[in-house]
């Protein structure tokens, strides 16, 4: 779900550094892969339908996770996803959301400047410059899930669920019409449960 974190580092006394495992895409190699990279080069880690399925549950599971603290990421999208596999190669590609970096406590939610050509993943009335809530990261998740749904190449098509989830949490007029965290977990777990494509 998310990288373990060894402790903080500060070189200077107003700048301070997370210090986590490094994720790599595979046992052994030096390397990383987010989603976006597994997205757009889908011969490095050959993701099949039914383990995109898997990545999107356990981002879905970390994001009620923080919400359960009272946390909002504020920054979902395929970018900020590592995925990766593990030495047992009948396991499924497993996902870890990164990038807390714009993080908040629900209590206190901030307002972002947001620079609109880089940022279709945040809910329009972020973008306006309202402030964050768990419905706008409802509204980043169901961004990903769409850019796994269309993204050329993917045979997602297979999981209907996936076009279910994007639009029923980007399409609505009213953030708190968009789906609950507990239906996306449900409807992903129900595709899971079916065999392969
Ligand atoms: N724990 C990790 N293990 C392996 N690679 C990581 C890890 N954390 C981050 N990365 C890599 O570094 C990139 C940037 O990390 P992150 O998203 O946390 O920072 P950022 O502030 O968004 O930086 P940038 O603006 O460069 O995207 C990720 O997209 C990923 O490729
Ligand atoms: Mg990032």
């Amino acid at each position: 779900m998310f990288t373990y974190v060894f402790g903080v580092s500060s070189e200077r006394e107003s700048v301070h550094f997370l210090v986590s495992e490094f994720v790599s895409c595979r046992p052994g190699e030096a390397s990383s892969m987010t989603l976006q990279d597994a997205l757009d080069r889908p011969t490095e880690l050959l993701m099949k339908d039914y383990e995109y399925i898997n990545v999107l549950h356990e981002v879905a599971t970390g994001v009620h996770y923080l919400h359960a603290q009272h946390i909002l990421h504020n920054d979902i999208k395929t970018d900020n996803v590592l995925v990766y596999r593990t030495a047992d190669p009948r396991a499924k590609a497993r996902a870890k959301l990164i990038d807390l970096g714009n993080a908040c406590w629900e209590s206190r939610p901030a307002c972002f400047d947001v620079d609109s050509s880089r940022s279709s993943h945040i809910a329009p009335e972020v973008a306006v410059g309202g402030p964050v809530s768990s419905y706008s990261d409802i509204y980043s998740f169901g961004y990903l899930a769409g850019n796994v749904d269309d993204h050329p190449g993917q045979v997602v098509a297979e999981r209907p669920c996936v076009k279910a989830i994007a639009d029923g949490c980007v399409k609505q007029a009213r953030p708190t019409d968009r789906m609950t965290l507990g239906a996306i977990i449900r409807l992903l777990a129900d595709a899971e449960a079916k065999p392969p494509a």
